[in-house]
């Protein structure tokens, strides 16, 4: 049983770290990591327009993308902070990387079919949304910017997997331990599932 871990802070210890502290010591199986910020390791760039995807099936940009769509995990979690009432850029990167997907399919005819998995969501926020910008929202377009990744990739997330927390300015996650708990409690029942790796 394999988790891949998305972690979206280019933060060592701070909020989004200690919550995936809660998960790392809590969860049996093999973890793999990648921060599109480049934190250990090549980072995800932005998709460059630059045509390679309509050549060639996948993306040709050599980056820790690439993790993502090797489809060798059975579990996907993104654990992010919210930058200005949306996922950071970097996080965003990812999404605008997905066209590879549709020029694969309408210029090469050839598709991507990612296997089945379970996604868990972990989204952060201090607390104060970026009214001038988003109006109240301080949670919705992260929640549906990191929806679109797990759909993309085939993983679906059930509520009881869900946490948006807003409130880390006034209790930060070090010492939350309700909070903890239920990152926890997450990983636990993970570790109780059955995992089938399908061959592709
Ligand atoms: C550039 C920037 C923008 C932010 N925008 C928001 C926001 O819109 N809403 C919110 O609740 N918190 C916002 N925050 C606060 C972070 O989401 C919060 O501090 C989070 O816990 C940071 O996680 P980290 O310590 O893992 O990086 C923002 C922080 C930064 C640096």
């Amino acid at each position: 049983m394999k988790c891949l871990i998305i972690n979206g802070s280019p933060k060592k210890n701070g909020n989004t770290d200690r919550v995936l502290d809660a998960f790392r010591t809590n969860f049996d199986g093999d973890i793999e990591e990648i921060n599109p910020f480049s934190i250990n390791g090549k980072g995800i760039q932005s998709c460059l327009d630059c045509g390679g995807c309509t050549r060639q099936k996948g993306c040709v940009i050599n980056d820790d993308f690439n993790k993502l769509i090797k489809d060798d995990y059975d579990i996907l979690l993104i654990a992010s902070p919210i930058y200005m009432s949306n996922l950071p850029g970097p996080m965003i990167n990812i999404v605008n990387r997905f066209n590879f997907i549709f020029n694969n399919k309408n210029v090469l005819h050839s598709s991507f079919d990612f296997k089945h998995k379970k996604g868990v969501l972990i989204l952060l926020g201090g607390g104060s949304a970026c009214k001038k910008l988003m109006g109240d929202s301080n949670q919705s377009n992260a929640i549906k910017q990191s929806m679109y990744i797990f759909s993309k990739l085939n993983a679906e997330v059930a509520k009881e997997n869900t946490i948006v927390y807003v409130e880390t300015d006034a209790h930060p996650v070090e010492n939350n331990y309700l909070l903890l708990e239920q990152v926890k409690d997450i990983a636990c029942s993970l570790n109780k599932e059955n995992f089938f790796i399908e061959e592709r």
